[in-house]
């Protein structure tokens, strides 16, 4: 375990180290009963997966692969499931706990309230406004289970065991269910892949004391980043003793339209000497993203893949921007992980993003493209990423990151960049607009070429914000 000065036995494990998972199941609830509720969360408890048992989940997950391959055994999945809980403020004030000083305003009005300002689709205006989502998270949600583990079996048996505890099914229930979500791992060699098929969870911050030894890459970031209480939490000072090691949980529900995605690399691919048309393709995509499919970040190998940098978890992060931060040679402005991350963009001019990173833990949902979707190139499942990330401010981790630079055609801003970057292409949003507008840089040849985004492909159909308390606040604030 490491020596953190952390107690890894009080924070919820998806936070720091992440529950191992093959599958994960979030399931969204409405407090009936608050009483009652609370006198079930007792026992509930005692099922919550902390950060030491996850780490101890991976260990066992290594010693088992170890064993199988030194007796010449194909690898077998070991049964591993865990369980972690977060409120939103809804449930709180349905609790009767007062959550003021958790201060974050996004948390305290909610991500539907949010959902005009983070640019979603909708109708109706400000307080009146309805966003475009799934009927699901039009209703109060009070609170989500994360259920992850090793196969459906397990996360199910687990969820069977949650439910009997807060009686689901009598007359004694002290919760509605509003919806569940499960999200899977994709199959085969796209396992760590996203929908649209490039590696994700790539880059996290490290947590300084937590992450020993972190590969070289972004700045370590103080534990307060993402836990409230500890240093580096902007509100360290003003929190309750029952907000200490808990973290806020933002959660969108997003669907990928992958043959729509597709179709639009394919024809803008670039056409440059030496280049195959698929070749061309897949540089136009790694140029929407800041990445190829493979991981290798285009900062490093901007022309040409480059599998074994990819891997490499000593370089596939060691990037900075730094040698081009007034033109976009290497990596657009707007490439999704120079928007969400922007890096010496900002630090070398004196800025710190610190307080603006996050770290993520989605999932994949939906199934495999089929073949009649890929002839007619249109959508006919919903697939896409049941997107979450931690951090101890929304207002300065997940909701600035979308408002303030995915969305902000002008960002990475400054006389450093001589053409407009345009918003990020994959989750960029113009207010309720499916036509997005420009994005230069595609074409490292010619920066000030534009291609138009005349069309969204990540769409979200919900989420909310929410807080995930410490074990401790659990038992002994929430429960009592
Ligand atoms: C990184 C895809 C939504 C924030 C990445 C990477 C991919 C990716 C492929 C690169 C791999 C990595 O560094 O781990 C997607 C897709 C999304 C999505 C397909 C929607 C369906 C979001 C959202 C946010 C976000 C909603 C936050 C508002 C980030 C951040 C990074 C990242 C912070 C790491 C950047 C870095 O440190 O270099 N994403 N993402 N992503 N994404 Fe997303």
């Amino acid at each position: 375990t490491p020596d953190s000065g952390l107690d890894l036995r009080n924070i919820q494990g998806d936070i720091l180290s992440g529950m191992p998972k093959k599958t994960e199941t979030f399931y969204f609830f409405q407090i009936t009963d608050a009483p009652t509720f609370r006198q079930h969360l007792r026992a509930f408890v005692p099922l919550v997966k902390t950060v030491a048992q996850a780490l101890k989940d991976r260990d066992d997950i290594d010693k088992h692969k170890k064993k199988d391959e030194g007796h010449g055994n194909k690898p077998h999945v070991i049964p591993i499931v865990g369980v972690n809980v977060s409120f939103s403020h809804f449930g709180f004030v349905k609790l009767g706990i007062d959550d003021s000083k958790l201060i974050d305003p996004a948390f305290l009005i909610g991500q539907r309230q949010d959902a005009q300002g983070l640019g979603d689709k909708g109708t109706g205006d400000g307080e009146s406004f309805v966003p475009d989502w799934d009927d699901a998270f039009k209703q109060d949600i009070h609170g989500v289970f994360i259920v992850s583990g090793d196969s459906h079996p397990t996360v199910d048996k687990k969820i069977q065991d949650i439910e009997k505890l807060f009686k689901i099914g009598t007359n004694a229930a002290s919760y509605k269910k509003i919806v569940s979500i499960r999200g899977d791992v994709r199959p085969g060699d796209q396992s760590a892949h996203e929908h649209f098929g490039y590696l994700d969870g790539v880059s996290n911050p490290a947590i300084i004391g937590f992450d020993k030894n972190p590969p070289p890459g972004p700045k370590p970031v103080q534990a307060g980043v993402i836990l409230l209480g500890q240093e580096g939490d902007q509100n360290k000072d003003g929190r309750e003793p029952w907000m200490i090691d808990g973290s806020f949980l933002a959660f969108r529900h997003l669907l990928q339209n992958v043959p729509e995605f597709d179709e639009f690399v394919n024809k803008n691919r670039l056409q440059l000497p030496g280049l195959t048309e698929k070749e061309g393709a897949d540089l136009f995509g790694a140029r929407l993203v800041g990445r190829w499919k493979s991981g290798a970040p285009v900062d490093l190998t901007p022309f040409l893949d480059d599998p074994d940098l990819a891997t490499d978890p000593l370089r596939n992060n060691n990037f900075h921007f730094s040698a081009e931060r007034d033109f976009q040679k290497l990596c657009p402005f707007a490439a999704h992980v120079r928007k969400t991350n922007p890096r010496a963009d900002l630090e070398e001019l004196g800025f710190s993003i610190d307080r603006n990173r996050i770290l993520r833990r989605g999932i994949q949902f939906g199934p495999e493209v089929t073949r009649a979707e890929r002839q007619q190139k249109k959508t006919l499942h919903r697939r896409g990423l049941l997107f979450a990330c931690y951090q101890s401010s929304i207002a300065s981790g997940f909701q600035f990151i979308q408002k303030s630079w995915a969305n902000n055609p002008d960002f990475p801003f400054g006389e450093q960049t001589p053409e407009t970057p345009g918003v990020d292409p994959i989750i960029g949003q113009l207010r309720g607009q499916t036509d997005r507008g420009l994005m230069s840089g595609t074409n490292p040849n010619t920066p000030a070429t534009t291609v138009s985004l005349n069309d969204i492909w990540v769409i979200p159909r919900g989420g909310e914000y929410f807080f995930s308390p410490s074990v401790k606040a659990l038992r002994e604030t929430i429960a009592a």
